[in-house]
């Protein structure tokens, strides 16, 4: 199909939130409610791009004894999904909300552990769909036993294919990917300030460190600040998004959905400006809403035209 997305997830997660009222550690504690969700960012920004109506599929790993909730759940969604079944559990994140305070407190386990002929089926699977693929989104942490240069591996081998690859990941998985020349990288704030190693205040401080990341190997550049927007630069200049004012509901997700909509952008052709809008009233429509809800077509459309661009000297 024209325009399809492709979403790589190499280290899915089981979202377990509970709502646990008074939650003391050290104590026995009880939850008042709880939910499970199929989550990792790779599946997020998957889950978007489907809301937003653009084609889109995934493939990553899934850990043998806890595969099904996430196949159901993107059968369900009409997303195909090419999932490499791995030894182990597909890791659980608990999550705990304490009512009150609105605290939350997250425990993130580690999961499977992937062998190297695992780790090649997963290459030879993505040099494969790259053929009909628009774009390749590269989202989220490493499992063990993926070597840290795994980013860099496939965004060389979308752009052998002459596909773009946009890359959402921090720490060593991000550094090590620069070089390869990823089409779009979107850290956040703090993301950007490891990637740089140094302390990022002003908005003077992002557009240098954008700057350095461009000069680092990325062809296009969109740091993240939660609710005070974004910025985007490439070789076509730097452009700040400013969101409208929104209720606030939960940034879970937001991040994903910036990503989905920064996709959509450029599987569409669109001009730098008007993906970062795109992708801002994304970020902005999802945090509006509660828990891991995500945002769909009428709430982007509905904020579109409250984000204010404007662009950087
Ligand atoms: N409080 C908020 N009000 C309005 N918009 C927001 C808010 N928080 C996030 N957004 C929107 O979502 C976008 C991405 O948010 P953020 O910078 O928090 O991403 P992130 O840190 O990568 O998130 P994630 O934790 O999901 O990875 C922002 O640029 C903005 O458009
Ligand atoms: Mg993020």
């Amino acid at each position: 199909m024209s325009g399809m997305i492709t979403a790589v997830s190499l280290n899915p997660a089981i979202d377990r939130t509970m709502t646990v009222p008074g939650f003391t550690a050290g104590a026995t504690n009880r939850a008042a409610s709880s939910r499970t969700d199929p989550g990792g960012k790779g599946i997020n920004v998957a889950r978007v791009v489907k809301r937003l109506g653009g084609p889109v599929q995934v493939l990553g790993f899934l850990g043998a004894s806890n595969g099904a909730l996430h196949t159901n759940h993107l059968a369900g969604l009409a997303i195909p999904a090419q999932f490499i079944s791995v030894p182990g559990d597909t890791r659980v994140n608990i999550k705990v909300i304490e009512p009150g305070s609105h605290q939350l407190t997250e425990i993130n386990d580690a999961g499977f552990a992937v062998s190297a002929a695992h780790l090649a089926t997963l290459i030879t699977q993505a040099e494969t769909l790259l053929t009909g693929t628009a774009v390749l989104v590269l989202a989220g942490s490493l499992p063990a036993g993926v070597p840290a240069d795994i980013y860099g591996e496939l965004i060389a081998a979308a752009n052998r294919a002459g596909v773009p690859a946009i890359l959402d990941a921090d720490g060593e998985a991000l550094a090590r990917a620069l070089p390869a020349r990823p089409a779009l990288i979107k850290p956040n704030r703090a993301e950007a300030e490891r990637l740089l190693g140094r302390h990022l205040e002003t908005r003077a401080d992002l557009v240098q460190a954008a700057q350095d990341l461009l000069a680092g190997g990325a062809r296009t550049v969109v740091i993240s600040s939660g609710g005070e927007g974004a910025m985007l630069a490439s070789a076509a200049g730097a452009w700040w998004a400013t969101p409208p004012a929104i209720n606030p509901g939960s940034t879970v997700g937001a991040g994903d959905s910036m990503v989905a909509g920064l996709a959509l952008a450029l599987a569409r052709g669109m001009a730098p400006d008007q993906a970062l809008r795109l992708a801002t009233a994304a970020g902005s429509a999802t945090a509006s809403l509660a828990g891991t809800q995500v945002c769909d077509a009428a709430g982007v459309a509905a904020l579109l035209a409250g984000v204010s661009i404007t662009a950087i000297a």
